[in-house]
């Protein structure tokens, strides 16, 4: 394939979309890879440029509610409360398919996940193209999701066809993913809309129970947000938490103290041992700043990366879920 184009321009991206081509878009949450959702060969690409699993299906992005009857057969009230009060924002609901929609954006499921992204210059692009745009997250298959273009250059350069720049992405983690086509709410991935949020608008919102992950979520069953380097568990540091601090030291990393980075809310009690420290202001900056800093640390050549546990609620628990993956504990 051609080079990727690198562009500004939202109508170069309509161009390209329109044609059947594959676009990275800047979102809120992270970049996608972007397709219209109703072309079974532009979705097909997708796949083949990210390596994709063909069983995991993509979230349509839309412009508008009313984009929404585009791919979904039918709106329940509840997940119409939720689109009011949320959207645009980092939420994606799913809701049954229409039967005209190409089964590659479901993964031949009979349900489609929906979000309005939080970005106007992608909600431009949709809304001039007219369609929904199908856009799973902009990495190759089971790396970091990319929260710069530069990380979609690094990953896609070359396999798409070009990458509407803009700035970093602003929340850093992928969207909150609930069900909506039950008797209530259920979320099947954590994001920076919480159960707490949910429940502010429907109190009998719930998590998926373990049992339901694999059906439900089919995303859960494949490796996730994996750098080239082994991520793992420390602290937590906050020097409020009693006895909770980090384990002696594993005596066979001793060897390479200079090879590990660490990121988290609080200063780690070994600073020196660390090539790359980034301590966060906040959650929030420590979701946003996370798979940065794992791209970082791999062009370090650091071969451990250490993330400072968080309480695993609110944000903290899309933390904990991003975390727990890299490190293969999930
Ligand atoms: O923030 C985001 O959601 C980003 C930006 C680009 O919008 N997109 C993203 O897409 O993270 P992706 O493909 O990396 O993750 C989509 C997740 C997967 O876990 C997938 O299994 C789940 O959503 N999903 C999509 N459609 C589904 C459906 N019909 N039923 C259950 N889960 C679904
Ligand atoms: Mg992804």
């Amino acid at each position: 394939m051609a080079d990727t184009i690198l562009t500004t321009s939202v109508a170069e991206a309509v161009a390209i979309l329109a044609s059947g081509g594959l676009v990275a878009l800047p979102t809120e949450t992270v970049y996608g890879l972007g397709a219209r959702a109703d072309d079974s060969r532009a979705l097909a690409r997708i796949f083949e440029a990210k390596g994709r699993p063909a069983d995991n299906p993509l979230i349509a992005h839309v412009a508008s509610i009313e984009q929404v009857g585009d791919v979904v057969l039918s709106i329940a009230p509840c997940a119409r409360d939720l689109m009011e009060r949320f959207w645009p924002g980092p939420l994606t609901l799913v809701l049954p398919v229409r039967e005209d929609m190409p089964s590659q954006l479901t993964a031949g499921l009979q349900t489609v996940g929906v979000r309005m992204p939080d970005h106007a210059l992608t909600r431009a692009v949709i809304k001039a193209l007219g369609v929904p745009v199908a856009a799973p997250s902009a990495n190759r298959s089971g790396r970091p999701s990319p929260t710069t273009w530069e990380a979609v250059r690094e990953d896609l350069e070359g396999r798409i066809d070009a990458i509407l720049q803009a700035g970093p992405t602003t929340v850093g983690l992928e969207s909150t993913v609930v069900d909506c086509t039950g008797d209530v709410p259920v979320i099947l991935r954590p994001g920076a809309i919480t159960l707490a949020d949910l429940q502010s608008v429907h109190p009998e919102a719930r998590q998926r129970r373990p049992d339901e992950a694999a059906h439900r979520s089919p995303g859960l069953r494949h490796r996730h947000y994996r750098p080239d380097a082994e991520v793992r568990w420390v602290g937590p540091f906050d020097t409020d938490a009693s006895g909770t601090g980090e384990a002696a030291p594993d005596p066979t990393e001793a060897k390479h103290a200079a090879s590990a980075s660490y990121i988290g809310l609080h200063d780690p009690p070994d600073p020196l041992r660390y090539v790359r420290i980034e301590i966060a202001p906040s959650l929030a900056a420590y979701a946003r700043s996370l798979f940065h800093f794992f791209r970082l640390s791999e062009a370090d050549g650091v071969r451990s990366i250490h993330c400072e546990r968080v309480p695993c609620e609110g944000l903290g628990q899309a933390l904990t879920d991003r975390i727990d993956r890299a490190s293969g504990s999930e």
